[in-house]
């Protein structure tokens, strides 16, 4: 979409430019032309932008363009490119063929592309392009900074390929299905900075030599490892992509990098038992392929621990237990994505130290910790201890049961127990508990965090004791305890004075609770609940700070609608309240339906408390008067009698409207 918006302001600002530059009989800088079966022949001399893309343009023949310095024509079904067609381009600098069938007429379409050197940008993607054609193409440029070969055929890389343009500093071969590349292919060109060689069927990576790379994308290939040899010289790269490959072990880096962004996801790392097993299978590997009879070092871990890495994704690999060693040596790691792995259970599988005592490692800089969808029962407090920086923990997914806080006057951590001490976590900002099958949030379970969000939802049949939670009520900005399946009675909530976004949707309550008076709440949900009305003051209230509520799923009462009269007020406030019904003593009806006119559909309604109150007036007179009569004796009996049967009536109707 960005592209698009960008070609739109590019087009509309190359026409407006031309405009001008006509009316002031300048340069003309851009021209956009379409439905075309061939270049215009009436082309000003004076050109400096072109762009002839998606076309139907199948040769092109001699340009006498020299001010131009960009041609685009991309999505044509160009085939034949004449021997001469860009000798005349003195100034081109940024020429884009992608799209097109250039794997045709290799022998004339290269003498053309051969025959400006002075190109800074090329982008002959999606053209159906053989190792040959490309190597043929690629002669003659030497100002080429930028090359884009992405969706050809490409199978292997030759030494040669790049011999006539070493300048290039971004390359982008992905999507092809290059299996092979020869030594010596990428390591002259001394500028290469952004390398991509993402889809295609790259299977080792045994000696990775490119130190003046910063980015290097090799996702989606079928890499099994990745190893550098050891030596001093410093390596640039930062961005490596490893993810969706089949990686049994971590990647050995160099030994001086600069690697911050690590991604591994999808791979098959910790398939084998255990750590200790992966890393010296990994050195062991490394001692192989450099031909080395007995491995002297553990040569992963050293690389590691000189790596600044701040962002590592292992999602989606095959972890039984955390590399807890492994990840020790990170002393710069801020994120950790560990979500998707087979964890169960987080032990401190740690050796002891030289006298014997269980060691406490610390992972110093870590501040999201991703542990979603692990299977998780139990974590040891001392991994727990050891993230003294943690600020978002995500264990959406697992089995967690929290424990109720320890006693603060021993604050010894019983080894032990299987729930998860979370008070110990002072950093933690936001906690995601979702679907973990909690049984019973016990009191005091987040004392000593200060928590700013939490996330309590779906865990269906989840009992929450008053004060649990105690801790964190001034500093709560954000709960969900959605499908959970609670009434009102289970529900108690403290005083959350910064509370402003909650979600209480699917359960079975049918009252709010009444200290969120306390809270300026400005995103609530309460869909699919029973609620049949809300508390008027409590809502009028809240109404002042809101900004967006859900209300449909649930029984309203149309006719008990002190309350909707508030909603008026909150037109637009309320995304699904065209779906919301209530109902009134004879039909259901959306509540928009009711706002238009609510005297209508609750006028019946507002006719039998008028009528029963009449009736009762009534009733009280005709029994006084009675009374009277009676007493002062004067009509006798008759009148009695009538007067009775009349009161018989009248409560009739009476009871009649009451009811
Ligand atoms: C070349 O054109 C294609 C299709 O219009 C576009 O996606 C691509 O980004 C262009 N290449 C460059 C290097 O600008
Ligand atoms: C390389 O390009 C230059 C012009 O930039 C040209 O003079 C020269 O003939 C080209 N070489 C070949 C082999 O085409
Ligand atoms: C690597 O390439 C893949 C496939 O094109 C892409 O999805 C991914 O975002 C790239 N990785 C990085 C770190 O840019
Ligand atoms: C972690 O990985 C999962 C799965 O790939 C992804 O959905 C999630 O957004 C990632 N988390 C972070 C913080 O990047
Ligand atoms: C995880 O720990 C529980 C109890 O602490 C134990 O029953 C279970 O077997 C452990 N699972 C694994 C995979 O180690
Ligand atoms: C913890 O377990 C060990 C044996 O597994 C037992 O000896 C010890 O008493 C237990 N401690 C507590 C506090 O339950
Ligand atoms: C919610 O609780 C009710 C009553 O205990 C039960 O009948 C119903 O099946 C529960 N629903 C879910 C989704 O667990
Ligand atoms: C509230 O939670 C429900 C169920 O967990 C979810 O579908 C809904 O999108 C959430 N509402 C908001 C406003 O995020
Ligand atoms: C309505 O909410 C107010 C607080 O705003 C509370 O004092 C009152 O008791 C509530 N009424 C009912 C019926 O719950």
């Amino acid at each position: 979409e960005g592209v698009c918006v960008w070609r739109m302001v590019r087009h509309m600002f190359s026409n407006l430019l031309l405009l001008w530059s006509i009316s002031h009989d300048l340069y003309i800088t851009g021209l956009t032309y379409h439905n075309l079966f061939s270049v215009p022949l009436d082309l000003d001399v004076r050109l400096r932008r072109l762009d002839l893309s998606n076309n139907f343009i199948r040769q092109l023949h001699t340009l006498a363009l020299p001010y131009l310095e960009q041609l685009d024509l991309s999505s044509n079904q160009l085939d034949l490119i004449s021997e001469g067609a860009f000798e005349n381009l003195a100034r081109l600098e940024e020429l884009n063929l992608s799209r097109n069938v250039l794997n045709n007429n290799v022998g004339s379409n290269g003498k053309a592309l051969q025959s400006i050197s002075r190109l800074k940008s090329l982008d002959i993607s999606m053209n159906g392009l053989s190792d040959d054609a490309v190597e043929l193409y690629l002669r003659n440029k030497s100002s080429l900074d930028q090359l884009k070969m992405t969706g050809n055929a490409l199978t292997r890389l030759s030494h040669n390929l790049f011999k006539e343009s070493e300048g290039l500093r971004v390359i982008t071969i992905d999507d092809n299905q290059i299996s092979v590349i020869e030594q010596g292919t990428f390591e002259p060109l001394s500028q290469l900075e952004t390398l991509n060689l993402a889809k295609n069927n790259l299977a080792h990576i045994c000696d990775f030599k490119l130190h003046q790379v910063k980015y290097l994308n090799l996702s989606r290939n079928s890499v099994e490892f990745f190893v550098t040899r050891e030596d001093d010289q410093l390596y640039r790269l930062e961005i490596l992509d490893l993810s969706h490959n089949k990686l049994l072990y971590f990647p050995i880096v160099p030994k001086m990098n600069s690697l911050r962004y690590l991604h591994l996801q999808n791979n098959l790392v910790g398939t084998l038992n255990s750590e200790a097993t992966m890393v010296s299978e990994a050195n062991a590997l490394y001692y192989e392929i450099m031909n080395e009879k007995t491995v002297r070092k553990n040569n992963l871990h050293s690389n590691w621990r000189l790596m600044p890495l701040i962002y590592i994704d292992l999602s989606y690999n095959h972890f039984r237990s955390f590399p807890l060693e492994t990840f020790n040596h990170l002393l710069s790691l801020e994120t950790l994505n560990f979500s998707y792995n087979c964890l169960q259970n987080i032990t401190w599988n740690v050796r002891n130290d030289e006298s014997g005592y269980r060691r406490q490692l610390f992972f110093p800089s870590l501040k999201y910790l991703d542990l979603q969808s692990n299977g998780l029962v139990y974590i040891s407090p001392l991994f727990l201890n050891a993230l003294t920086q943690i600020e978002t923990l995500n264990l959406q997914d697992n089995s967690v049961q929290p424990c109720a806080s320890m006693d603060q006057s021993a604050p010894q951590i019983n080894l032990n127990t299987s729930c998860v001490v979370f008070g110990q976590l002072r950093t933690l900002k936001h906690l995601n508990l979702k679907e973990n099958n909690i049984k019973m949030l016990q009191p005091n379970t987040f004392l000593k965090t200060s928590l700013v969000s939490l996330n309590l939802a779906r865990n269906s049949h989840m009992g929450m004791q008053v004060g649990s939670l105690e801790g964190v009520q001034k500093t709560l900005q954000s709960l969900f305890i959605s499908e959970i399946n609670m009434t009102s009675s289970d529900l108690s909530l403290p005083c959350m004075p910064v509370l402003t976004q909650l979600n209480i949707s699917n359960n079975r309550l049918d009252v709010i609770p009444s200290s969120l008076s306390c809270s300026p709440l400005r995103e609530i949900d309460i869909r699919n609940n029973h609620f049949a009305s809300l508390n008027h003051s409590l809502f009028l209230a809240l109404s002042v700070h809101l900004n967006l509520m859900y209300i449909s799923g649930n029984y309203f009462n149309c006719c008990d609608s002190k309350w909707l009269t508030i909603l008026h007020e909150l037109k637009g406030k309320l995304p699904d309240v065209s779906d919301t019904v209530c109902f009134t003593s004879d039909s259901n009806i959306t509540i928009t339906e009711y706002l238009k006119n609510p005297s209508v559909y609750c006028l019946f309604h507002t006719k039998i408390s008028l009528s029963a109150s009449v009736c009762v007036l009534l009733c009280i007179i005709d029994v006084a008067l009675t009374l009277v009569m009676k007493y002062n004796g004067k009509c006798g009996n008759s009148y009695a009698v009538h007067n009775i049967y009349i009161l018989y009536l009248i409560t009739r109707i009476c009871w009649h409207f009451s009811f």
